[in-house]
């Protein structure tokens, strides 16, 4: 039986190879994408969600606008990594599949309602700012909710968008603190692991040989983001983070972690947006999320080419 999942998502190049990958996996059924602002606003990340799902045969797929800015402040946005448009790189056609006319929060509320206690998956591959909203509005959804599986924050690494925070949760501290505060069953893919997984020109060749469009496309978007991280860290390829949440779903086994305590720093402007992890168990706090570190890297860019290619 496949697991009922929706994905909440700011694309961005790495959120759209995680929908690609979810897309092609029989395991997940992903019943609608919402959107938020995030890497770019949300005016084109709700437009590259469904030049995403055209690109993937999928214009049946119903992608809902979410919130345009966070819980309590003003937006911060990603363009110097991922270009003007979010999915810099490869050319992609302008959508024809409409956009949804209810709210993603008011989609993500009344599709918990109607679902079995802990049926229904959430993947949030950006700023939390719609799932924090969702449960501030209407907590009686928790309990349907089976498992939030996130893309965010670090410990080992600490910080990507200032030296002490993660984007994800940097541009959105108090919806993060919200769900992390949840009690609901968490699993978070932080830095620590993304920055184990490497792209490489031996990958992007990979993708090249395969003859499918969308295996050319995300060529054409990692050859793009790469140069950034590149220059920035000195390594020879660039993190591929958000796919790591659709991975760890299908595949669990390609990755490890702790079961540890996991707080947000909403205060401090020097620190905030902070993932205080109690990775070494110093406090009594009692643990909130899996947190993630290793991941077998040759593992998880096979699947995503096997997997993509069969789009
Ligand atoms: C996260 O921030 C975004 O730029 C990426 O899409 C990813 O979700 C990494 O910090
Ligand atoms: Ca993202």
């Amino acid at each position: 039986m496949s697991r009922d999942i929706i994905i909440d998502t700011d694309p961005g190049q790495d959120d759209a190879v995680a929908i690609l990958l979810a897309l092609a996996s029989p395991e997940l059924n992903v019943l609608g994408i919402t959107c938020v602002a995030g890497n770019v606003p949300l005016a084109r990340t709700t437009y590259n969600a469904r030049q995403i799902c055209e690109l993937a045969g999928r214009a049946d797929l119903n992608v809902f606008a979410g919130c345009d800015s966070p819980m309590g402040r003003g937006l911060v946005t990603a363009e110097h990594v991922h270009g003007e448009t979010g999915l810099d790189g490869a050319f992609l056609p302008e959508p024809h599949m409409p956009l949804q006319s209810q709210h993603a929060v008011d989609y993500i509320i009344e599709t918990l309602r109607q679902a079995a206690p802990k049926s229904i998956t959430l993947c949030p591959l950006g700023p939390l700012t719609n799932i924090g909203t969702a449960l501030q509005n209407a907590p009686d959804i928790a309990k349907n909710i089976a498992q939030i599986v996130l893309m965010g924050g670090a410990y080992f690494e600490v910080g990507n968008i200032t030296p002490a925070a993660e984007f994800n949760i940097f541009v959105d501290p108090e919806a993060a603190q919200i769900v992390f505060n949840s009690g609901i069953d968490l699993v978070v893919a932080p830095l620590d692991v993304t920055h184990k997984a490497l792209t490489s020109k031996a990958w992007i060749a990979d993708l090249r040989a395969e003859n499918s469009q969308a295996c050319s496309t995300i060529a054409g978007w990692v050859d793009f983001f790469e140069r950034f991280d590149s220059d920035k860290y000195g390594s020879q390829g660039a993190p591929l983070h958000d796919p790591c949440v659709i991975a760890y779903l299908i595949a669990p086994e390609l990755f490890s972690g702790r079961h540890i305590n996991v707080e947000i720093e909403t205060q401090s402007e020097l620190t905030r947006g902070m993932t205080v992890a109690d990775w070494w168990g110093v406090t009594d706090r009692t643990a909130n999320a899996l947190f993630l570190e290793n991941i077998d890297a040759p593992g998880y860019f096979n699947l995503i080419t096997q997997r993509v290619a069969s789009l």
